[in-house]
């Protein structure tokens, strides 16, 4: 397998989506959403999309005012529930247009309680690399709910979107996101300059 190149332009963080349906058109580069929805139930978590409960705006900007949230994702400059509630509402032209998809990771019984977040960015459209981002909300940390999230979302992208390589960009100094990456599959691709290590995981 050849190796992605450091180089490889991608993003960090937070993203968007959009509504191009549920169903997806092969000659269609728009990302769908999921359907049926992404559940595993195993480790007790699913994926859906924002906007689907009344307080997810306040949850996403809870999310971005998180210094660790700000500092390893991308989070827009306004972070408050007006640019949250905007940024929701911006989701469906996201995706449509192919650019992301973001969904938020919940615990099985409560869909509506946003816990984390997962997504990704298209980080090169030629040859349909994605980048993905990701972050739980501090108060539940250290639970695995990322590492099911981004591995239940990473085998959903692969095989449902025009998407041929996932990329994530782990700090150094973040050892618990490289855990993440490491566990849902991700192999290493090597450490970029910045100080930061690039993984890799393919369509199969
Ligand atoms: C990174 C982050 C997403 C992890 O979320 P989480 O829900 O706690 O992740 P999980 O519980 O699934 O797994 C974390 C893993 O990191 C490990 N870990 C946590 N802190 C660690 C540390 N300081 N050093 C090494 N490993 C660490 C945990 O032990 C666990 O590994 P294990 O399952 O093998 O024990 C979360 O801390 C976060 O949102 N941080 C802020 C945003 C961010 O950094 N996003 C990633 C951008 S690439």
């Amino acid at each position: 397998m050849r190796e992605p190149d450091a180089e490889a332009p991608g993003r960090s963080g937070t993203v968007p989506s959009g509504s191009a349906g549920r169903q997806r058109s092969p000659s269609s580069l728009a990302f769908a959403l999921p359907w049926p929805p992404l559940v595993d139930a195993e480790r007790g978590i699913g994926l859906r999309p924002w906007g689907a409960a009344d307080a997810d705006a306040t949850a996403l900007a809870a999310a971005w005012a998180d210094p660790e949230v700000a500092r390893r994702n991308q989070v827009p400059a306004r972070h408050d529930e007006g640019a949250a509630a905007a940024w929701i509402a911006g989701e469906a032209q996201r995706r449509s247009r192919g650019l992301a998809v973001d969904l938020v990771v919940f615990e099985s019984g409560r869909p509506d309680l946003v816990v984390g977040e997962v997504g990704l960015v298209m980080a090169d459209r030629l040859r349909r690399w994605g980048e993905v981002g990701y972050w739980t909300v501090a108060s539940a940390r250290g639970h695995g709910l990322a590492t099911a999230a981004v591995a239940l979302f990473s085998r959903w992208a692969l095989a449902e979107l025009s998407v041929a390589r996932l990329l994530a960009r782990t700090a150094h100094d973040n050892p618990a996101a490289a855990r993440v990456a490491e566990r849902a599959a991700y192999l290493p691709a090597g450490d970029l300059a910045e100080g930061a290590r690039l993984w890799f995981l393919d369509r199969h």
